[in-house]
Protein backbone atom coordinates (compact mmCIF):
# COMPACT_ATOMS: atom_id res chain seq x y z
CA UNK A 1 0.00 0.00 0.00
CA UNK A 2 3.09 2.45 0.53
CA UNK A 3 3.59 1.95 -3.32
CA UNK A 4 1.70 5.07 -3.38
CA UNK A 5 3.91 7.52 -1.68
CA UNK A 6 6.71 9.01 -3.25
CA UNK A 7 9.97 7.07 -1.88
CA UNK A 8 13.20 8.51 -1.31
CA UNK A 9 16.31 6.08 -3.24
CA UNK A 10 17.23 3.59 -0.78
CA UNK A 11 20.27 1.39 -0.12
CA UNK A 12 20.16 -2.48 0.60
CA UNK A 13 20.16 -2.90 4.52
CA UNK A 14 20.12 0.80 5.48
CA UNK A 15 17.43 1.91 3.36
CA UNK A 16 17.28 5.65 3.98
CA UNK A 17 19.20 6.17 7.57
CA UNK A 18 22.32 7.00 5.33
CA UNK A 19 20.63 10.18 4.77
CA UNK A 20 20.50 11.17 8.51
CA UNK A 21 23.98 9.74 9.43
CA UNK A 22 25.50 12.42 11.71
CA UNK A 23 26.06 13.80 14.86
CA UNK A 24 23.84 12.86 16.84
CA UNK A 25 22.03 16.46 17.56
CA UNK A 26 22.02 16.85 13.78
CA UNK A 27 20.00 14.04 12.52
CA UNK A 28 16.55 15.81 12.87
CA UNK A 29 17.54 19.11 11.50
CA UNK A 30 18.78 16.26 8.31
CA UNK A 31 15.26 15.32 8.90
CA UNK A 32 13.65 19.07 8.59
CA UNK A 33 16.01 19.38 5.39
CA UNK A 34 14.93 16.58 4.05
CA UNK A 35 10.72 17.22 4.94
CA UNK A 36 11.58 20.48 3.11
CA UNK A 37 13.55 19.19 0.37
CA UNK A 38 10.75 16.62 -1.03
CA UNK A 39 7.19 17.40 -1.16
CA UNK A 40 5.39 15.71 2.03
CA UNK A 41 3.95 12.89 2.11
CA UNK A 42 6.95 10.44 1.51
CA UNK A 43 8.10 7.28 2.91
CA UNK A 44 11.73 7.09 4.78
CA UNK A 45 13.19 3.96 5.03
CA UNK A 46 14.98 3.98 8.80
CA UNK A 47 16.92 0.78 7.38
CA UNK A 48 14.27 -2.03 7.43
CA UNK A 49 11.41 0.75 8.96
CA UNK A 50 9.20 2.57 7.00
CA UNK A 51 8.21 6.23 8.08
CA UNK A 52 5.42 8.48 6.39
CA UNK A 53 6.74 11.35 6.64
CA UNK A 54 4.11 14.25 6.73
CA UNK A 55 4.20 18.44 7.37
CA UNK A 56 1.04 19.61 5.39
CA UNK A 57 -1.01 21.45 7.54
CA UNK A 58 -4.38 19.53 5.95
CA UNK A 59 -2.72 16.21 6.70
CA UNK A 60 -1.75 16.44 10.00
CA UNK A 61 -4.49 17.84 10.89
CA UNK A 62 -6.52 14.27 9.65
CA UNK A 63 -3.81 11.93 11.18
CA UNK A 64 -4.12 13.69 14.72
CA UNK A 65 -7.97 13.03 15.03
CA UNK A 66 -7.52 9.53 13.97
CA UNK A 67 -4.04 8.45 15.37
CA UNK A 68 -4.07 8.37 19.08
CA UNK A 69 -1.01 6.33 19.99
CA UNK A 70 2.38 7.98 19.93
CA UNK A 71 5.26 5.28 19.24
CA UNK A 72 9.21 5.53 20.18
CA UNK A 73 9.92 2.90 18.88
CA UNK A 74 10.44 1.28 22.40
CA UNK A 75 12.75 3.88 23.18
CA UNK A 76 12.14 6.41 26.19
CA UNK A 77 10.09 3.48 28.02
CA UNK A 78 12.64 3.17 30.88
CA UNK A 79 11.91 6.94 31.84
CA UNK A 80 8.07 7.14 31.26
CA UNK A 81 6.86 4.00 31.61
CA UNK A 82 2.99 3.40 30.86
CA UNK A 83 2.77 6.94 31.89
CA UNK A 84 0.55 9.45 29.93
CA UNK A 85 3.52 10.22 27.30
CA UNK A 86 3.93 6.31 26.29
CA UNK A 87 0.20 5.39 27.21
CA UNK A 88 -1.64 2.73 24.57
CA UNK A 89 -4.88 4.28 23.05
CA UNK A 90 -7.18 2.98 25.95
CA UNK A 91 -5.06 3.55 29.03
CA UNK A 92 -4.23 7.03 27.45
CA UNK A 93 -8.29 8.20 27.61
CA UNK A 94 -8.83 7.12 31.49
CA UNK A 95 -5.04 8.96 32.46
CA UNK A 96 -5.56 11.49 29.97
CA UNK A 97 -8.87 12.47 31.97
CA UNK A 98 -7.43 12.85 35.28
CA UNK A 99 -4.18 14.71 34.03
CA UNK A 100 -6.68 17.32 32.18
CA UNK A 101 -7.79 18.36 35.62
CA UNK A 102 -4.37 19.17 37.49
CA UNK A 103 -4.78 21.63 34.64
CA UNK A 104 -7.95 23.10 35.44
CA UNK A 105 -8.04 27.29 36.30
CA UNK A 106 -8.23 26.31 40.14
CA UNK A 107 -5.07 24.54 39.85
CA UNK A 108 -3.33 26.86 37.59
CA UNK A 109 -3.80 29.69 40.19
CA UNK A 110 -1.54 27.47 42.78
CA UNK A 111 0.79 27.14 40.32
CA UNK A 112 1.10 30.57 39.56
CA UNK A 113 2.65 31.42 42.92
CA UNK A 114 5.18 28.92 42.09
CA UNK A 115 5.63 31.12 39.45
CA UNK A 116 6.60 33.94 40.55
CA UNK A 117 8.20 32.49 44.01
CA UNK A 118 10.51 31.06 42.13
CA UNK A 119 11.11 34.10 39.06
CA UNK A 120 12.15 36.31 42.39
CA UNK A 121 14.67 34.20 43.28
CA UNK A 122 16.15 34.13 39.72
CA UNK A 123 15.82 37.92 39.27
CA UNK A 124 17.93 37.61 42.98
CA UNK A 125 20.61 35.38 41.28
CA UNK A 126 21.08 37.53 38.13
CA UNK A 127 21.27 41.18 40.02
CA UNK A 128 24.98 39.72 40.38
CA UNK A 129 25.55 39.78 36.63
CA UNK A 130 23.86 43.03 36.08
CA UNK A 131 25.50 46.56 35.01
CA UNK A 132 29.01 44.71 35.15
CA UNK A 133 28.91 43.94 31.32
CA UNK A 134 29.31 40.59 31.42
CA UNK A 135 27.73 38.62 28.46
CA UNK A 136 25.92 35.62 30.15
CA UNK A 137 24.53 31.80 29.11
CA UNK A 138 21.04 31.84 30.25
CA UNK A 139 20.56 28.24 29.67
CA UNK A 140 21.61 26.98 33.07
CA UNK A 141 19.76 30.00 34.96
CA UNK A 142 16.52 28.72 32.74
CA UNK A 143 17.29 24.82 33.21
CA UNK A 144 17.31 25.22 36.79
CA UNK A 145 14.12 27.54 37.62
CA UNK A 146 12.40 25.18 35.10
CA UNK A 147 13.24 22.18 37.17
CA UNK A 148 12.37 23.92 40.41
CA UNK A 149 9.00 24.90 38.88
CA UNK A 150 7.54 22.20 37.47
CA UNK A 151 9.15 19.47 40.41
CA UNK A 152 7.17 21.67 43.19
CA UNK A 153 4.07 21.93 41.18
CA UNK A 154 3.99 18.04 40.08
CA UNK A 155 5.50 16.60 42.90
CA UNK A 156 4.88 19.09 45.41
CA UNK A 157 8.48 19.52 46.62
CA UNK A 158 10.98 21.92 46.74
CA UNK A 159 14.20 21.36 45.54
CA UNK A 160 15.95 24.79 45.41
CA UNK A 161 18.00 23.49 42.69
CA UNK A 162 18.16 27.59 41.70
CA UNK A 163 19.86 28.39 45.17
CA UNK A 164 21.99 25.05 45.71
CA UNK A 165 22.45 23.72 42.20
CA UNK A 166 21.33 20.45 40.27
CA UNK A 167 20.82 17.01 42.33
CA UNK A 168 21.20 13.65 41.58
CA UNK A 169 17.27 13.28 40.55
CA UNK A 170 17.82 16.19 38.28
CA UNK A 171 21.14 15.44 37.06
CA UNK A 172 19.72 11.57 36.41
CA UNK A 173 16.95 12.49 34.72
CA UNK A 174 18.45 14.95 32.29
CA UNK A 175 20.93 12.20 31.81
CA UNK A 176 18.67 9.67 30.57
CA UNK A 177 16.69 11.91 28.59
CA UNK A 178 19.99 12.46 26.40
CA UNK A 179 20.53 9.05 26.83
CA UNK A 180 17.18 7.99 25.34
CA UNK A 181 17.09 10.58 22.90
CA UNK A 182 20.11 9.07 21.27
CA UNK A 183 18.92 5.94 21.18
CA UNK A 184 16.34 6.79 19.60
CA UNK A 185 18.59 7.00 16.33
CA UNK A 186 20.67 4.08 16.96
CA UNK A 187 18.33 0.98 16.03
CA UNK A 188 20.91 -1.78 16.68
CA UNK A 189 20.76 -0.56 20.73
CA UNK A 190 16.72 -1.03 20.19
CA UNK A 191 16.82 -4.85 22.11
CA UNK A 192 16.25 -4.11 25.46
CA UNK A 193 19.06 -6.68 26.44
CA UNK A 194 21.52 -4.58 23.82
CA UNK A 195 20.66 -1.64 25.82
CA UNK A 196 21.56 -2.61 29.08
CA UNK A 197 24.26 -4.18 28.17
CA UNK A 198 25.04 -0.93 26.96
CA UNK A 199 24.11 1.20 30.04
CA UNK A 200 26.69 -1.41 32.02
CA UNK A 201 29.95 -0.90 30.04
CA UNK A 202 29.06 3.04 30.23
CA UNK A 203 28.83 2.70 33.86
CA UNK A 204 24.97 3.60 33.72
CA UNK A 205 24.01 0.16 35.05
CA UNK A 206 21.42 1.56 38.02
CA UNK A 207 20.31 4.64 36.16
CA UNK A 208 16.73 4.16 35.90
CA UNK A 209 16.53 2.30 39.52
CA UNK A 210 17.96 5.35 41.00
CA UNK A 211 15.31 7.77 39.28
CA UNK A 212 12.42 5.52 40.53
CA UNK A 213 14.21 4.91 43.47
CA UNK A 214 13.37 9.12 44.11
CA UNK A 215 10.19 9.26 42.93
CA UNK A 216 9.07 6.01 45.38
CA UNK A 217 10.48 7.95 48.51
CA UNK A 218 8.25 11.36 47.38
CA UNK A 219 5.62 9.53 47.00
CA UNK A 220 5.68 7.48 50.19
CA UNK A 221 6.09 10.80 52.04
CA UNK A 222 3.69 12.48 50.38
CA UNK A 223 1.31 9.40 50.87
CA UNK A 224 1.83 9.39 54.93
CA UNK A 225 0.88 12.88 55.05
CA UNK A 226 -2.17 12.20 53.48
CA UNK A 227 -3.11 9.65 55.80
CA UNK A 228 -1.99 11.91 59.09
CA UNK A 229 -4.46 14.71 57.08
CA UNK A 230 -7.57 11.87 56.66
CA UNK A 231 -6.83 10.41 60.48
CA UNK A 232 -7.36 14.00 61.74
CA UNK A 233 -10.11 14.56 59.99
CA UNK A 234 -11.70 10.97 60.88
CA UNK A 235 -11.04 12.35 64.75
CA UNK A 236 -11.76 15.78 65.13
CA UNK A 237 -15.24 16.28 63.20
CA UNK A 238 -14.22 20.19 63.42
CA UNK A 239 -12.21 19.82 60.67
CA UNK A 240 -14.43 19.08 57.63
CA UNK A 241 -12.65 20.17 54.56
CA UNK A 242 -9.33 18.49 53.00
CA UNK A 243 -6.82 20.48 52.07
CA UNK A 244 -6.71 22.34 48.86
CA UNK A 245 -5.29 20.78 46.08
CA UNK A 246 -2.14 22.36 45.01
CA UNK A 247 -0.06 19.38 42.65
CA UNK A 248 -0.63 17.05 40.51
CA UNK A 249 0.60 14.56 43.35
CA UNK A 250 -2.08 15.59 45.57
CA UNK A 251 -4.37 15.25 42.96
CA UNK A 252 -3.32 11.45 42.23
CA UNK A 253 -3.07 10.19 45.79
CA UNK A 254 -6.75 11.31 46.39
CA UNK A 255 -7.95 8.93 43.50
CA UNK A 256 -10.05 6.11 44.55
CA UNK A 257 -7.32 3.90 46.38
CA UNK A 258 -9.02 0.97 43.91
CA UNK A 259 -8.69 2.52 40.70
CA UNK A 260 -6.31 0.32 39.00
CA UNK A 261 -4.43 2.91 37.00
CA UNK A 262 -2.74 5.25 39.35
CA UNK A 263 -0.95 2.15 41.68
CA UNK A 264 2.32 3.58 43.08
CA UNK A 265 4.24 2.77 40.14
CA UNK A 266 1.67 4.47 37.88
CA UNK A 267 1.76 7.49 40.17
CA UNK A 268 5.76 7.30 39.83
CA UNK A 269 5.53 7.10 35.87
CA UNK A 270 3.24 9.76 35.83
CA UNK A 271 5.06 12.47 37.73
CA UNK A 272 8.21 11.41 35.65
CA UNK A 273 6.65 12.24 32.44
CA UNK A 274 4.85 15.38 33.95
CA UNK A 275 8.67 16.76 34.63
CA UNK A 276 10.54 15.48 31.81
CA UNK A 277 7.92 16.90 29.41
CA UNK A 278 7.75 20.20 31.34
CA UNK A 279 11.02 21.33 32.21
CA UNK A 280 13.68 21.79 29.23
CA UNK A 281 10.67 22.68 27.15
CA UNK A 282 9.53 25.36 29.15
CA UNK A 283 13.07 26.39 29.69
CA UNK A 284 13.83 26.42 26.12
CA UNK A 285 10.53 28.79 25.39
CA UNK A 286 11.82 31.12 27.90
CA UNK A 287 15.18 31.54 26.52
CA UNK A 288 14.38 31.70 22.82
CA UNK A 289 11.87 34.30 24.00
CA UNK A 290 14.33 36.51 25.77
CA UNK A 291 16.83 36.02 22.94
CA UNK A 292 14.35 37.45 20.44
CA UNK A 293 13.51 40.51 22.71
CA UNK A 294 17.66 40.84 22.88
CA UNK A 295 18.28 41.26 19.20
CA UNK A 296 14.87 42.76 18.52
CA UNK A 297 15.00 45.98 20.56
CA UNK A 298 12.19 47.72 19.47
CA UNK A 299 9.96 44.48 20.59
CA UNK A 300 11.33 44.74 23.90
CA UNK A 301 10.76 48.10 24.53
CA UNK A 302 7.01 47.64 23.24
CA UNK A 303 7.10 44.80 26.22
CA UNK A 304 8.78 46.94 28.88
CA UNK A 305 5.48 49.44 28.23
CA UNK A 306 3.02 47.00 28.49
CA UNK A 307 4.84 45.63 31.41
CA UNK A 308 4.30 49.23 33.13
CA UNK A 309 1.28 49.95 31.69
CA UNK A 310 0.11 46.84 33.68
CA UNK A 311 1.84 46.74 37.12
CA UNK A 312 2.47 50.22 38.71
CA UNK A 313 4.49 48.24 41.13
CA UNK A 314 6.76 44.93 41.30
CA UNK A 315 4.12 43.17 42.73
CA UNK A 316 3.24 39.51 41.83
CA UNK A 317 2.04 38.51 38.88
CA UNK A 318 -1.62 37.65 38.94
CA UNK A 319 -3.87 35.77 36.19
CA UNK A 320 -5.58 38.97 35.18
CA UNK A 321 -2.21 40.29 34.22
CA UNK A 322 -1.16 37.64 32.15
CA UNK A 323 -4.33 38.00 29.93
CA UNK A 324 -3.57 41.82 29.88
CA UNK A 325 -0.19 41.18 28.12
CA UNK A 326 -0.80 40.68 25.01
CA UNK A 327 1.69 41.84 22.83
CA UNK A 328 4.28 39.74 25.18
CA UNK A 329 1.85 36.79 24.52
CA UNK A 330 2.35 38.11 20.75
CA UNK A 331 6.23 37.44 21.00
CA UNK A 332 6.28 34.27 22.54
CA UNK A 333 4.14 32.57 20.21
CA UNK A 334 6.42 33.87 17.25
CA UNK A 335 9.21 32.55 18.83
CA UNK A 336 7.51 29.08 19.07
CA UNK A 337 6.63 29.74 16.10
CA UNK A 338 9.89 30.54 14.56
CA UNK A 339 11.68 27.44 16.75
CA UNK A 340 8.87 24.66 17.25
CA UNK A 341 10.76 23.21 20.09
CA UNK A 342 9.33 19.79 19.26
CA UNK A 343 9.54 19.97 15.19
CA UNK A 344 8.79 16.18 14.75
CA UNK A 345 6.51 13.46 16.82
CA UNK A 346 5.84 10.15 15.97
CA UNK A 347 2.55 8.52 15.93
CA UNK A 348 2.03 4.92 15.01
CA UNK A 349 -1.53 4.11 12.64
CA UNK A 350 -4.06 2.30 14.38
CA UNK A 351 -6.06 2.27 11.67
CA UNK A 352 -6.07 2.74 7.91
CA UNK A 353 -5.87 6.69 7.37
CA UNK A 354 -6.94 8.38 4.13
CA UNK A 355 -4.73 11.90 3.46
CA UNK A 356 -6.53 14.40 1.30
CA UNK A 357 -5.01 13.50 -1.84
CA UNK A 358 -6.89 10.24 -1.03
CA UNK A 359 -3.54 8.25 -0.32
CA UNK A 360 -3.84 5.84 2.35
CA UNK A 361 -1.33 5.26 5.01
CA UNK A 362 -2.16 1.63 6.35
CA UNK A 363 -3.11 0.80 10.05
CA UNK A 364 0.27 -0.06 11.62
CA UNK A 365 2.32 1.88 9.98
CA UNK A 366 4.94 4.46 11.78
CA UNK A 367 4.07 8.37 10.88
CA UNK A 368 6.14 11.26 11.42
CA UNK A 369 4.80 14.61 11.70
CA UNK A 370 6.35 17.36 11.02
CA UNK A 371 4.93 20.58 13.00
CA UNK A 372 8.08 22.56 11.90
CA UNK A 373 7.09 22.19 8.53
CA UNK A 374 3.62 23.66 9.26
CA UNK A 375 5.70 26.62 10.87
CA UNK A 376 7.97 27.65 7.89
CA UNK A 377 5.36 27.18 5.55
CA UNK A 378 5.64 30.51 3.31
CA UNK A 379 1.99 29.66 2.39
CA UNK A 380 0.40 30.03 5.79
CA UNK A 381 3.39 32.38 6.86
CA UNK A 382 5.29 34.39 4.36
CA UNK A 383 8.96 35.22 4.94
CA UNK A 384 8.74 32.18 7.88
CA UNK A 385 12.74 33.33 8.51
CA UNK A 386 11.31 37.06 10.05
CA UNK A 387 11.34 36.50 13.66
CA UNK A 388 7.78 39.48 13.73
CA UNK A 389 5.33 39.48 16.21
CA UNK A 390 2.64 41.42 14.40
CA UNK A 391 1.86 38.13 12.61
CA UNK A 392 -0.16 37.17 16.12
CA UNK A 393 -2.00 40.45 15.86
CA UNK A 394 -5.48 39.99 17.04
CA UNK A 395 -6.43 41.31 13.73
CA UNK A 396 -5.00 38.47 12.12
CA UNK A 397 -6.59 35.06 12.54
CA UNK A 398 -3.59 32.22 12.24
CA UNK A 399 -5.03 28.24 12.91
CA UNK A 400 -2.05 26.75 11.72
CA UNK A 401 0.29 27.16 14.85
CA UNK A 402 1.01 23.94 16.29
CA UNK A 403 3.73 24.80 19.13
CA UNK A 404 1.77 22.11 21.41
CA UNK A 405 0.87 19.95 18.62
CA UNK A 406 -2.78 19.03 17.66
CA UNK A 407 -5.43 17.07 18.34
CA UNK A 408 -6.48 15.32 21.61
CA UNK A 409 -2.98 13.91 21.96
CA UNK A 410 -1.57 17.58 21.71
CA UNK A 411 0.12 19.18 25.36
CA UNK A 412 -2.05 18.60 28.10
CA UNK A 413 0.25 21.43 30.06
CA UNK A 414 0.13 24.16 27.34
CA UNK A 415 -1.38 26.83 29.31
CA UNK A 416 0.66 26.11 32.39
CA UNK A 417 4.00 26.52 29.71
CA UNK A 418 2.27 30.33 28.22
CA UNK A 419 1.38 31.04 31.97
CA UNK A 420 5.07 30.17 33.41
CA UNK A 421 6.90 31.32 30.11
CA UNK A 422 5.25 34.53 30.73
CA UNK A 423 5.57 35.36 34.56
CA UNK A 424 9.33 34.58 34.20
CA UNK A 425 9.71 37.15 31.44
CA UNK A 426 7.57 39.70 32.91
CA UNK A 427 9.48 39.37 36.34
CA UNK A 428 13.08 39.54 34.19
CA UNK A 429 12.25 42.27 31.90
CA UNK A 430 10.84 44.70 34.42
CA UNK A 431 14.09 44.48 35.74
CA UNK A 432 16.45 44.20 33.24
CA UNK A 433 17.00 45.86 29.99
CA UNK A 434 18.63 43.15 27.70
CA UNK A 435 21.02 42.57 25.43
CA UNK A 436 23.15 40.59 23.33
CA UNK A 437 26.18 40.27 20.95
CA UNK A 438 24.59 38.25 18.26
CA UNK A 439 22.43 38.80 15.48
CA UNK A 440 19.41 36.87 14.29
CA UNK A 441 21.62 35.48 11.18
CA UNK A 442 23.63 33.81 14.29
CA UNK A 443 20.97 31.95 15.66
CA UNK A 444 22.26 28.54 14.60
CA UNK A 445 19.80 25.29 16.04
CA UNK A 446 20.50 21.92 17.18
CA UNK A 447 18.09 19.40 17.57
CA UNK A 448 18.29 16.12 18.99
CA UNK A 449 14.70 15.50 20.06
CA UNK A 450 13.98 19.16 20.89
CA UNK A 451 15.24 22.42 19.14
CA UNK A 452 17.66 24.36 21.08
CA UNK A 453 20.75 26.90 20.01
CA UNK A 454 23.72 26.39 19.37
CA UNK A 455 26.54 27.62 21.51
CA UNK A 456 23.59 28.76 24.72
CA UNK A 457 21.69 31.92 24.84
CA UNK A 458 23.75 34.77 25.27
CA UNK A 459 22.59 37.60 27.89
CA UNK A 460 23.52 41.08 29.35
CA UNK A 461 21.44 42.30 31.97
CA UNK A 462 21.32 46.30 32.72
CA UNK A 463 19.09 47.50 35.67
CA UNK A 464 16.39 49.36 34.72
CA UNK A 465 16.02 51.37 37.51
CA UNK A 466 19.08 53.40 39.50
CA UNK A 467 17.82 52.77 42.83
CA UNK A 468 18.04 48.71 41.45
CA UNK A 469 21.47 48.88 42.04
C1 LIG B 1 6.65 25.62 25.70
C2 LIG B 1 6.53 24.49 26.32
C3 LIG B 1 5.95 23.23 25.71
C4 LIG B 1 5.88 22.85 24.41
C5 LIG B 1 6.35 23.61 23.19
C6 LIG B 1 5.23 21.55 24.38
C7 LIG B 1 4.94 20.86 23.22
C8 LIG B 1 4.27 19.65 23.20
C9 LIG B 1 3.87 18.97 22.01
C10 LIG B 1 4.13 19.44 20.60
C11 LIG B 1 3.23 17.84 22.38
C12 LIG B 1 2.52 16.86 21.46
C13 LIG B 1 3.42 15.92 20.76
C14 LIG B 1 2.60 15.04 19.83
O1 LIG B 1 1.76 15.53 19.09
O2 LIG B 1 2.86 13.86 19.86
C15 LIG B 1 3.24 17.79 23.81
C16 LIG B 1 2.69 16.77 24.56
C17 LIG B 1 2.72 16.73 25.93
N1 LIG B 1 3.15 17.73 26.78
FE1 LIG B 1 3.96 19.48 26.22
N2 LIG B 1 4.95 21.19 25.66
C18 LIG B 1 5.35 22.18 26.51
C19 LIG B 1 5.22 22.21 27.89
C20 LIG B 1 4.66 21.22 28.64
C21 LIG B 1 4.47 21.28 30.08
C22 LIG B 1 4.83 22.48 30.95
C23 LIG B 1 3.92 20.08 30.45
C24 LIG B 1 3.53 19.61 31.83
C25 LIG B 1 3.79 20.21 32.96
C26 LIG B 1 3.76 19.27 29.26
C27 LIG B 1 3.25 18.00 29.23
C28 LIG B 1 2.98 17.30 28.08
C29 LIG B 1 2.42 15.97 28.07
C30 LIG B 1 2.10 15.13 29.29
C31 LIG B 1 2.25 15.61 26.73
C32 LIG B 1 1.64 14.31 26.22
C33 LIG B 1 0.14 14.48 26.12
C34 LIG B 1 -0.62 13.23 25.73
O3 LIG B 1 -0.07 12.33 25.12
O4 LIG B 1 -1.81 13.19 26.06
N3 LIG B 1 4.21 20.01 28.18
N4 LIG B 1 3.87 18.91 24.30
Amino acid sequence: MLKEFNALPTLPLIGNAHLIFSKAEDRIKKLLELNSQYTTPFVFWFSYIPIVCVNKYKDIQVISNKSKMRDTLGTFKSIFGDGIILALPEKWKRTRKVINTAFNPVMLQQYLIVFNEQSEILCRKLSAEANTGKIIDMWQYLCDINLDIVIENMAGIKLNIQENGQNEFSKLLMLSLKLESSRFYQIWLYPDIIYRAYLRLTGHKDLYKTLYKFTKKVIETKMKEYQIQKQKMLCDSSQTEEKPLRTLIDLLLRIDDDNPDFTEQQIQEEIISMIAAGSETTALSTAFTLLMLAIHEDAQEKVYEEIQMVFKNDRYVQMDDLNQMKFLEQCIKETLRMFTLIPITFRRATEDITLNDNKIIPANCLIAIGYHGVHVDPDIYPNPYIWDPKRFSEINEISAFVPFGLGSRACVGSKYAMFSTKTQLIHILRKYRIMTNITIEEVEINVDLLIRKKGGYPIKFLYRKNDER
